[in-house]
């Protein structure tokens, strides 16, 4: 009788993760109001709603001026088009993120340059970085991925030098803190999601945190279709209806009601899994880096080593899943994307752009070691769960690397059918 519960055995959790996003009667009062109200859209710009999220989400993050919008691309999408960033510009993109973070400049004409990423904390590595600039470079954009910040310090000092803007996409790191400064609020721009899966949710939704008030009134204008926002200026610009509805912005008040208490729970949950998960062998924990003065958790990251389970990431998290713990393999590295294959994406690949924009000839090891192999990201509803969410989380960890023939089995079933 097999003990892995991918191959029939028992399984380490039957009850369920908690779900998200959760609500009360205060989410079905204040989305009562704006219904009563009758001003249920974004129009005019910014309703009451979105005023006061923009300013308790600022307060929250520990500053910036924040025009909330639809979704967390539009907001780096906008951050380029504040900046005038488009045609021809080049924007360096770490390689392990989701999709969006190349996306959005790419929306605004610029071209994405995809940079490795740091094996101690998946983040983008400011030495690739640094390689990359050129001198058609215009801006960065960092992605905080999952519980971990990049190296803002090394970031910003490269951005001095180089003139560049930076964008921190902060759609993991709602209220982290690197230095006891706010994730968001370090570069020019912060870029938060609220989409529903996210730890501050809204169902749909995203923030630009923007470090003048000149920025942001010029985020506010692209967002609102052009419309003039300086009193002195008469003339539509190029913009967009990219405005957040007062329906998701009264539930993003409520939301920031509930987030302290959330995060401390996770925070609390996390670094007990940190104590047990540095007894399972084969698990090798990001770095902890000081400089991270309060960690968020969305997503929390480890590598495996795939010897010691007999299996590659995507066979740990199914067989995981089945043991009842939410857990999945993470972004593949962005250069294996579809879409930015140059023909695909319709880059132009001709003698203008060097080999570095070819996609299929790009190597980024470490990303490609991560998001091929060894990345294992367990989902935040686990952090929910108390002690005992925790310790069947590790169990089931534990239980697979002892049973490391089956594990071998579960690959090699896999391998035989793809999408397993
Ligand atoms: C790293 C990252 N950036 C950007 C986004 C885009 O956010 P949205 O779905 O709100 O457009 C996401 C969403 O999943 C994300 O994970």
């Amino acid at each position: 009788m097999p003990n892995l519960a991918a191959l029939g055995g028992e399984p380490v959790r039957r009850e369920p993760y908690p779900e998200w996003p959760v609500f009360d009667q205060r989410d079905i009062d204040a989305v009562t109001q704006v219904i009563q109200s009758g001003r249920w859209g974004g129009f005019p710009y910014p309703g009451p709603n979105t005023l006061k999220l923009a300013s308790a989400f600022a307060e929250m993050q520990g500053g910036g001026y924040a025009v909330p919008m639809m979704n967390g691309t539009v907001t780096m999408e906008v951050a380029m088009r504040a900046s005038n960033i488009g045609w021809g510009d080049e924007v360096i993109v770490p390689a392990l993120t989701f999709q969006a973070t190349a996306a959005a400049p790419m929306a605004a004409g610029a071209i994405p340059v995809i940079a490795d990423v740091d094996p101690q904390n998946y983040c983008i590595d400011p030495l690739v970085v640094e390689k990359a600039v050129t001198p058609r470079t215009r801006a960065i954009i960092v992605v905080h991925l999952g519980s971990q910040m990049a190296d803002m310090d090394a970031i910003m000092e490269i951005a001095e030098r180089f003139h560049l803007v930076v964008v921190e996409d902060c759609a993991h790191a709602h209220g982290a803190q690197w230095r006891n400064r706010g994730a968001g609020t370090i570069g020019d721009f912060g870029s938060f999601s609220l989409q529903s899966s996210k730890i501050l949710t809204t169902g749909e939704g995203g923030i630009l945190l923007c470090r003048t008030p000149e920025l942001a009134e010029k985020a506010a204008s692209i967002i609102d279709c052009g419309r003039p926002k300086d009193s002195a200026e008469k003339q539509f610009t190029m913009g967009a209806n990219y405005r957040l509805p007062e329906i998701q912005a009264a539930l993003g008040l409520v939301a920031l009601e509930r987030f302290p208490d959330q995060m401390k729970q996770r925070a609390e949950n996390v670094q007990y899994l940190e104590e047990s998960l540095s007894e399972v062998p084969g698990i090798r924990l990001l770095r902890r880096d000081e400089r991270l003065t309060r960690r968020s958790h969305y997503l929390y990251g480890f590598a495996i080593d795939n010897e010691v389970f007999g299996a590659e990431h995507q066979a740990v998290c199914f067989a995981l899943e089945k043991e009842g713990i939410p857990a999945e393999e993470g972004y593949p590295p962005m250069h294996h994307y579809d879409l930015f294959q140059p023909l695909l994406s319709k880059l132009p690949v001709s003698s203008a752009f060097p080999e570095r924009f070819d996609f299929k000839k790009m190597s980024l090891p470490v990303a490609e070691r991560a998001g091929e192999f060894e990345s294992v990201w367990l989902s935040e509803c686990i952090f929910r769960a108390g002690r005992k969410g925790i310790e069947d989380a590790v169990n089931a960890l534990s239980k697979l690397q002892k049973n490391r023939d089956e594990m071998v089995q579960i690959e090699e079933k896999r391998k035989q059918m793809p999408g397993v």
